[in-house]
């Protein structure tokens, strides 16, 4: 397999999980770069449901080296309890994992600013996963953030967690009017963390390097989806991290040359949680009831795998792919849940937006405006037919087909694979 990167190119939640779980036995390595415990891939495991949040997909795999990145924000008793469930099951998830001494750990008063806040915002809130990732990567970027390898200094991490927590509960008290945040909860993650995590901390960078250098196939697995990036996304409706494929690079200390092919994942249609534009809004919890996105919802089984919130539904929408492949440099895409759309009698796609009369073709960078976006629509025919776990294209209908191919031409990628079910086995995988 290329070194590829794997990104989402909506707004998170496209399948991500099952696409890497499906190629991860053909990598060597499976390495997460960006984001935390808001990410969620749901497994079967032993007939169990698990859902992982921070471990990375090819984590069932047995020749799979996973690793998780200085780019990550790993909350320790998250990650533990993951590790443990596995552990449980009996895959052998620590001869297998290391993390980057350079990981930024979410602590309890990050989750306490992260919900506080969202509770201040009211109306115009995130809508947040509420696991601390906005204010982990603050304390990152404001140069106060809490490492992996600070563990190992007892007297300065110290040091830094009061710090820290006088700031922090300053602002919990005096601004916020909330509880604020006991040491002792602190201080019981980091025991955690110190017994559990540091046996597993490496210089993942190096380690990469060193694979490279032997031939081994690299999966960098990204979090959340483009539409979600920081930069590019829906700003200020974004996580707090870089999601297109560039943040490979930076989220595990490698170059651009290491980096052979980005696979762009989406769903045939869209969705969404959290609060924020989406144009091809069709069905929503707040009332939008359009019978063609409360068929994607319910036949998409679209709940959120880390909060369980009911997810927004609505056409495909090209101009935001589009955007997505080009700001992520995606060079093929996966399309997933395509089986969702079966039995509908016309599938729309997004081509255009309208903006005040006039046609765009692009993203536009405020959210307010992309808000006043009307799409415009092409209509395909629908199809009756199940596609529900077809394995080759000459088991799709015409219009299946036909509706790929457009999504190729508008959207101006090739389609590499094709999802039509839950299961592993329900893939196409189309000749480059
Ligand atoms: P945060 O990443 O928890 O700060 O949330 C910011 C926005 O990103 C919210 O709209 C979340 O719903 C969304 N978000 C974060 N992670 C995911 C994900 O893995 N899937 C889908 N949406 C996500």
């Amino acid at each position: 397999m290329k070194n590829t990167v794997a990104v989402g190119i909506q707004w998170g939640d496209e399948g991500k999980g099952k696409i890497v779980d499906l190629l991860a036995p053909e990598a060597d390595v499976v390495a997460r770069f960006q984001g935390g415990p808001n990410a969620g891939h749901t497994l079967v495991i032993g007939g169990r449901k698990t859902v992982l949040h921070l471990l990375p997909s090819g984590i069932l795999h047995e020749n799979t080296q996973c690793l998780i990145g200085n780019g990550t924000v790993v909350a320790p008793e998250t990650l533990v309890e993951e590790m443990d469930t596995l552990l449980a099951a009996g895959v052998p998830v620590t001869d297998r994992l290391s993390i980057s001494d350079r990981c930024q750990l979410i602590l309890p008063y990050h989750r306490a600013l992260d919900a506080a806040r969202e509770r201040a915002r009211g109306a115009g809130r995130i809508g947040t996963t509420g696991r601390g990732i906005g204010p982990a990567y603050e304390d990152k970027t404001a140069r106060r953030g809490i490492r992996l390898i600070d563990l190992c200094d007892e007297a300065l991490l110290n040091e830094k967690i009061a710090a820290n927590l006088d700031w922090t509960n300053f602002q919990l008290t005096q601004y916020f009017k909330t509880e604020p945040v006991a040491r002792a909860e602190i201080d019981a993650v980091l025991d955690l963390a110190r017994t559990r995590l540091l046996p597993l901390m490496d210089d993942v960078s190096s380690i990469l390097h060193a694979r490279h250098r032997e031939g081994a196939s690299i999966l960098f697995e990204g979090a959340q989806g483009v539409m979600l990036d920081l930069d590019f996304g829906t700003y200020p409706f974004v996580t707090s991290s870089n999601t297109v494929a560039g943040a490979a690079m930076a989220g595990l200390g490698v170059g651009p040359g290491m980096i052979e092919s980005v696979l762009g994942i989406c769903k045939a249609y869209t969705t969404r949680v959290g609060a924020g534009p989406f144009p091809t809004e069709l069905y929503n919890a707040d009332g939008l009831d359009d019978p063609a996105g409360r068929h994607l919802a319910e036949r998409g089984h679209e709940f959120g795998a880390t909060t369980g919130r009911p997810r927004r539904t609505g056409w495909f929408d090209a101009v935001a792919v589009r955007h997505a492949v080009r700001v992520a440099g995606v060079t093929e895409l996966a399309i997933t849940k395509l089986d969702v759309l079966d039995g509908l009698s016309a599938v729309k796609l997004c081509v255009g937006y309208e903006l005040d009369g006039e046609r765009i073709e692009t993203v536009p960078a405020d959210a307010r405006t992309l808000a006043r976006c009307i799409p415009v629509y092409e209509t395909l025919a629908g199809w009756d037919e199940r596609t529900l776990g077809a394995r080759s294209a000459d088991q799709l209908p015409a219009a299946a087909r036909a509706l790929l191919s457009r999504i190729e031409e508008v959207c101006e990628c090739p389609v590499a694979l094709l999802s039509t079910g839950p299961d592993r086995e329900h893939v196409i995988r189309f000749a480059s």
